[in-house]
């Protein structure tokens, strides 16, 4: 879909960039020349997942362990990258998340997913932006979040009310940080099977294909291709006037909830012949008592 070149010169950092759609992400960056930092909390995974980019792409990742709870580790953090060069995308991959009926949640449970997806997600991008406007930089802010911040969503109310906060916080620096040449859009994947996240979102093979609780106009999950392509176009030179957008890329599946027929595209030729003659028996019905 794009030039090898695409990305040459360009740093990008991802967050969680060491497991799942991060991981995925990265690789399709340094597929089209941009040199990647991944972070995380397990520095084995790290270590891993540079070492397979180097032996792959002949590639030298820099990793780092870090937890992006701690404002001052980010900080930190981020003063070394650009110490060595600075930074030109940002990637907010690192999330948490785990269903679980809200009533059943802990005051820790709730912290647990909103000081990484909220907090955590502020800290990196607050510690980034400052450089780049510090340093008369541009740079292009990409985050991962999901179409609960439309929808909202039952069994994952923490993750849902974070994710929207940074939808919230997505078009507000767009505006803010507009004028200094920074980009700040925001991905919303539907299901994308990654091991991570489907052991804690469908455990049971709930979110699969072919279940009635998958119900994806498409008939299908994405495609990690699909992801990368997408997450690759909104980091390019080429369309710097798109910013401050949250992009759903799910199938349609979140708007085929919103519509009160929606779930009708799953009736047969047969079923709409059935429907077609009970709707006409009852107008001829009513024709009839007119005409009396
Ligand atoms: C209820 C739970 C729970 C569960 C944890 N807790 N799991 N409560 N149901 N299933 C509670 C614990 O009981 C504890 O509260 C508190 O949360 C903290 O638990 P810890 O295990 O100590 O938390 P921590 O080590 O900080 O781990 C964070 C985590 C974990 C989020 C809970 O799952 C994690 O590290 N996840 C990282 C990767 C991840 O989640 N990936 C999926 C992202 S998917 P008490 O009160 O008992 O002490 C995503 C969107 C996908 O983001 C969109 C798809 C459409």
């Amino acid at each position: 879909m794009f030039k090898d070149n695409l990305l040459k010169g360009k740093k990008i950092l991802v967050t969680g960039g060491g497991t799942g759609l991060g991981k995925e992400m990265s690789e399709h960056y340094i597929q089209h020349g941009a040199e990647v930092v991944i972070c995380g909390r397990r520095e084995s995974v790290l270590e891993e997942t540079a070492k397979e980019f180097k032996d792959k792409y002949d590639s030298l990742v820099r990793y780092e362990s870090l937890d992006i709870r701690s404002p001052q580790d980010v900080q930190d953090f981020i003063e070394r990258i650009f110490q060595e060069g600075p930074l030109h995308g940002l990637v907010n991959n690192a999330a948490g998340n785990f269903i679980s009926p809200t009533k059943d949640l802990s005051s820790r449970g709730f912290d647990a997913i909103a000081n990484i997806v909220f907090h955590g997600t502020f800290y990196v991008t607050h510690a980034v932006g400052k450089k780049w406007l510090e340093n008369d930089l541009k740079g292009s802010i990409i985050s991962i979040l999901a179409t609960w911040v439309w929808t909202g969503s039952p069994f994952v109310v923490p993750s849902a009310m974070s994710k929207s906060a940074l939808h919230a916080m997505t078009k507000s620096l767009a505006v803010e940080w507009g004028p200094h040449g920074i980009r700040v859009n925001a991905i919303a994947p539907g299901p994308f099977p990654t091991e991570g996240a489907w052991a804690r979102l469908s455990p049971k093979g709930q979110l699969d294909d072919n279940n009635p609780m998958g119900s994806i106009p498409m008939g299908r999950t994405g495609e990690m291709s699909e992801l990368q392509n997408l997450a690759t176009f909104l980091m390019a030179d080429g369309c710097e006037y798109l910013t401050g957008q949250t992009i759903a890329i799910d199938g349609a599946q979140y708007l085929s909830g919103g519509g009160t027929f929606s779930q009708l595209s799953k009736m047969s030729e047969d079923d709409w012949s059935e429907i077609r003659d009970m709707i006409k028996k009852t107008n001829d019905a009513d024709k009839k008592k007119r005409s009396i």
